[in-house]
């Protein structure tokens, strides 16, 4: 219910930030008291399409790497940290993704905190450098946090790369399952999981 209301206040600050146009709106979506959240960038144009986040091909890696883990994509509270499609037109004409800008993380990042409290997880995956930047600050880069957990006002954060990274890197993919990996056992042993 108040992940409900939590919806309309997005809407209602997306209609006055970015009045220009009919933005599709892709909201968090899974278990409301999920023990575990993931935190992604902003949607896709699956995403975009299909109105639910990670269903595209960064999705679908995500889904591969999580089976192996004895965790399931449906114990999971999957968001992201923009909740529109950032794109911009490529040279051949192409409605393409881009990186969100500072100022659309800035207009979510209230919204995903309160999604955060609301849902209370015991541990927030977050994928990537954008959620990564929002929530732990400005100054951490993936390369350098990634499969480390930390403690910050009381909730525990688990950075990964993004699974997209592995598509241009394919070299990122060991990384990524060994970070998955650890959070697998990680939860094993983090007793709240467990209760
Ligand atoms: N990338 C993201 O960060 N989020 C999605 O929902 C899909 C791709």
């Amino acid at each position: 219910m108040r992940l409900e209301k939590l919806k309309d206040e997005i809407r209602a600050m997306v209609k006055e930030v970015y009045p220009d146009r009919e933005w599709v709106l892709v909201f968090g979506e899974g278990p409301a008291q999920a023990r575990l959240m993931l935190v992604g960038e902003a949607p896709g144009e699956q995403e975009a399409m299909l109105g639910r986040p990670f269903v595209g091909k960064a999705g679908k890696l995500l889904d591969a790497f999580i089976a192996g883990t004895g965790l399931t994509r449906g114990e999971m509270y999957v968001t992201n940290t923009v909740k529109f499609r950032p794109s911009r037109i490529s040279k051949a004409g192409r409605v393409v993704n881009r990186t969100p800008t500072q100022e659309e993380i800035a207009a979510f990042l209230p919204f995903l905190k309160k999604e955060i409290a609301q849902v209370d997880p015991a541990c927030v995956v977050t994928l990537g450098n954008v959620p990564l930047r929002a929530l732990l600050g400005e100054k951490e880069t993936i390369g350098q946090a990634h499969g480390q957990l930390r403690r910050q006002e009381d909730r525990l954060y688990f950075p990964m790369y993004h699974p997209a990274s592995m598509i241009y890197n394919p070299g990122l993919k060991a990384i990524f399952a060994q970070d998955m990996e650890k959070l697998g056992q990680l939860i094993k042993n983090i007793p709240i999981f467990n209760e």
